[in-house]
């Protein structure tokens, strides 16, 4: 995280404890998160990112993606740096009810809501709900009127735009699960289809294009397409909606090679972008809302892992490469193996000494595919009992982390100020077991 650095003896050092001391106190693996930092990065995007909005005009609501990283203490910060949480299972549900999240401050995703989960999210007083299907619109307007109440609601749409990183593909049609295609019409039934339950409140559109966009482009487009349906259903149906989603997806730097926009110069972008839109259709700008993970739970974390083995292997003209293990893997980091994901790795409890050697840093499961880091530099001196660790893994880490190989999964460790304190207690073999039926 920002703010990282090594100590005088070469230990690294976030939120003001040396990982060492971590590594003592809460053992390895452990997710470190700096409260500090991911409380800064969601200020940037409620003050930041918003003031290119309120230059332009137009009001901005940041609803915290908790897929990216979600437990009790997280969604406390979330709500007391004054954003909204996006919740997209009754489990993400069940964390925000436990803190007592405003019902106002949060929306429901999903592509398949069971019904308990729609009418735990009604009962609760969401502030809205993102549907998905022809089915779901019946279903949460079914619900809606058994419990006697208007549901506010709003539509995921498929804008024909996969972004991802540094490029983006327009096209008719995405191939994916997710939303209502513009294409052929689909999008105009569901908007139709919505206004006909009296038990409905269609609140606006809404479009997430990816994730780990670091270009506005993508986004350009999805606006102007969603916008484009706005001004129609405002034209034919005299329906103005006051809300405009443009999902989540902001880019972070993994390695050197990423390099994110600055938040403010971000938001300043995408303002300019749906004001422009808004303009070109002759529409008043609905208040626009967008749903950040990554870009707030990400940099704010790190991994921390000892060093096992670490171990030469021949490869083919007689070069070699430096395989080191550590007590985790893609258990708690699933990303590498799952994505091809891209992270550097340092060592945590000192510097290291000697010519830096090509490492790959490789977890304890038993898989071959089982890598935490593809390539990176680490000291000669290397050994067993020593510490690393894998900046970036605050986001869909923990949040994708699974118990493969019965391995029990890691704490997480909030540092504020010199202090650290588990936020998420190491889970145990007995944990495990405890699901067992003998
Ligand atoms: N909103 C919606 C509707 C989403 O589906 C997502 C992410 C977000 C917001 C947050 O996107 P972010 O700002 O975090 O990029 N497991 C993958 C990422 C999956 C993202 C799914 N949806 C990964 O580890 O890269």
């Amino acid at each position: 995280p920002e703010g990282a650095h090594r100590d005088a003896g070469g230990r690294i050092v976030v939120g003001g404890v040396p990982a060492a001391e971590i590594a003592e106190e809460f053992g390895t693996p452990a997710y470190v998160v700096d409260e500090t930092e991911f409380r800064r990065r969601a200020r940037a995007f409620v003050d930041d990112f918003a003031a290119g909005f309120a230059a332009a005009g137009v009001s901005l609501d940041v609803y915290y993606a908790g897929k990216a990283f979600l437990c009790t203490q997280v969604a406390r910060w979330v709500e007391e740096e004054g954003l909204s949480l996006d919740v997209c299972s009754g489990g993400e549900f069940a964390v925000a009810r436990r803190v007592g999240f405003p019902g106002e401050r949060l929306e429901m995703h999903g592509n398949n809501k069971s019904a308990a989960e729609i009418e735990d999210a009604l009962r609760y007083g969401v502030g809205r709900i993102v549907m998905d299907s022809f089915d779901e619109i019946d279903r949460v307007a079914r619900i809606a009127t058994d419990l006697g109440v208007v549901a506010p609601v709003m539509l995921r749409v498929t804008v024909g735009v996969e972004a991802h990183t540094h490029e983006f593909i327009a096209t008719a049609h995405e191939d994916q699960k997710f939303g209502f295609s513009l294409t052929g019409g689909q999008a105009a039934r569901a908007v139709e289809r919505t206004l006909a339950h009296d038990s409905l409140d269609l609140r606006g559109l809404h479009s997430h294009i990816g994730s780990q966009i670091f270009d506005t482009a993508g986004f350009e487009v999805a606006a102007r397409r969603l916008l484009g349906l706005h001004a129609q259903v405002a034209r034919e149906h005299g329906h103005h909606m006051p809300e405009l989603d443009l999902g989540g997806g902001f880019g972070i730097a993994y390695t050197s090679e990423n390099t994110p926009l600055e938040t403010g110069e971000l938001g300043a972008r995408l303002a300019a972008i749906v004001a422009g839109e808004c303009e070109r259709e002759g529409l008043d700008v609905p208040a626009v809302s967008i749903e950040p993970g990554r870009a707030i739970a990400g940099p704010s974390g790190y991994t921390l892992y000892e060093v096992g083995t670490v171990k030469e292997v021949a490869l083919d003209g007689g070069a070699h490469r430096t395989y080191v293990s550590v007590d985790g893997g893609m258990s708690d980091n699933a990303r590498t193996a799952l994505y091809g994901a891209d992270y550097s790795v340092t060592t945590a409890n000192r510097a290291g000494e000697g010519e830096p050697m090509i490492s790959r840093v490789v977890g304890k499961h038993c898989e071959s595919g089982d890598i935490v880091v593809m390539d990176e530099y680490l000291p000669a001196d290397l050994r067993p009992g020593d510490l690393l660790a894998v900046p970036g893994t605050g986001a869909y880490c923990r949040a994708l982390s699974s118990q493969y190989n019965h391995v029990p999964r890691p704490p997480v460790v909030a540092v504020r100020d010199g202090v650290a304190r588990a936020i998420v207690r190491r889970e145990t073999i007995d944990d495990i077991l405890a699901l067992d039926v003998d």
